[in-house]
Formats: structure tokens, C-alpha cells, sequence
């Protein structure tokens, strides 16, 4: 909802389509206000890397692909899920991707936001959750991120009965 309008066709490109593929998850133990921040920013920064495609519009090729994202969720097994978010836009050279996580890093123009959106994500999944958080992306064709979260983080204070 949140990011409604930004998904909205513009001068430079088509509407953005949402795909999802939800598949029924298990209960998990999670703080999910911080989850929600990573799905805002995994989302931003997907709806940004589309923006950055540069799409033209006198162009009818039809092997272009229109804007989308996919979301899926799926249960890996009885203690894990898996949820991921693929855009497919304008990838993520491989030598950049070691870096993707650190604080500040960014190749946006400067001022533009805090530039710390996937190290926060990152210290949520990872530090927060004991979860994984990877990247699978190919320049020119687009960027998956991948989080896999346990369901019982240990450590975590325990509401199961
Ligand atoms: N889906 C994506 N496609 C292409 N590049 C991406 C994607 N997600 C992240 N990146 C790259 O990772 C960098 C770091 O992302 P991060 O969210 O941490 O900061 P930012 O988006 O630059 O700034 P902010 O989140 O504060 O607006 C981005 O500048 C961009 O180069
Ligand atoms: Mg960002």
C-alpha cells in the first residue's frame, strides 16, 4: 500500500506489475516490524533498480520485458521458510555484490536516502533472526534476494506452548 503510487505507470516506463506466490506458511517466531523493514527495502530498492532500466517507450521490441516483480514465500522444511523478491531490473554487476551489504554503500545519487537500507536488513535477518539473506543477479536481466528464516530463532524468547 505504502508503495502503491511508486508502482504506478510514468513518463519513462509501464506500471510495474506485482506477481506473488504465496504459499501457505507455518507460524514463525519474529519481530515483524523489523521484517516488514526488510520487505520495504528489499521493495524500494527493487522498484529503484527498474527505475534505473531506462525503458523507451518509441521501442516495441517485443523481447523487452515489462516491468514486474515476483514475491514468493514457500516452507522449506518443518523449521525454515524461504521468502524472495525479484525484480527485473538492471542487475547487480558481480564485483559490487560482496559490498551490497556494507553500511553506506550505494550507487545512487548522493541525498537520496540513508544508504543503509540493506545493512539494516541484513543485521535484522542475519544478527536479529539467525536467518541468511542472499543475492542471485545477473546485470541486465535482474536481482533476486533471497531470505531464509529458522522458525525458532534460538535465543529468542519463546511463545511456543
Ligand atoms: N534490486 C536491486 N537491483 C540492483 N541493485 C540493487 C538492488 N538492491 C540493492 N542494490 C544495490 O545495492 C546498493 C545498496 O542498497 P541499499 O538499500 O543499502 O542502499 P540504497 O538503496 O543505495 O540507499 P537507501 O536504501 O538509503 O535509499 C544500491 O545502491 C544498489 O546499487
Ligand atoms: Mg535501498
Amino acid at each position: 500500500m505504502i508503495l502503491r503510487y511508486r508502482l504506478e505507470a510514468n513518463d519513462r516506463r509501464p506500471a510495474i506489475t506485482i506477481v506473488k506466490h504465496y504459499e501457505t506458511l507455518p507460524p514463525l517466531e519474529c519481530c515483524h516490524g523489523q521484517l516488514n523493514q526488510v520487505f520495504m527495502n528489499l521493495l524500494t530498492n527493487a522498484i529503484d533498480a527498474i527505475d534505473l532500466t531506462g525503458y523507451d517507450p518509441q521501442d516495441c521490441d517485443p523481447s523487452e520485458q515489462p516491468p514486474r516483480i515476483e514475491i514468493r514465500t514457500r516452507a522449506i522444511d518443518q523449521s525454515a521458510i524461504e521468502i524472495s523478491i525479484s525484480d527485473n531490473g538492471l542487475g547487480i554487476p558481480t564485483e559490487l555484490q560482496p559490498r551490497l551489504f556494507d553500511p553506506f554503500f550505494t550507487t545512487k545519487p548522493i541525498g537520496q536516502g540513508t544508504d543503509l537500507g540493506l545493512a539494516i536488513s541484513h543485521e535484522i535477518i542475519v544478527q536479529q533472526h539467525q536467518g541468511a539473506i542472499a543475492i542471485d543477479s545477473e546485470l541486465g536481466r535482474g536481482t533476486t534476494f533471497r531470505i531464509t528464516l529458522p522458525r525458532y530463532p534460538t535465543g529468542y524468547p519463546s511463545y511456543r506452548v
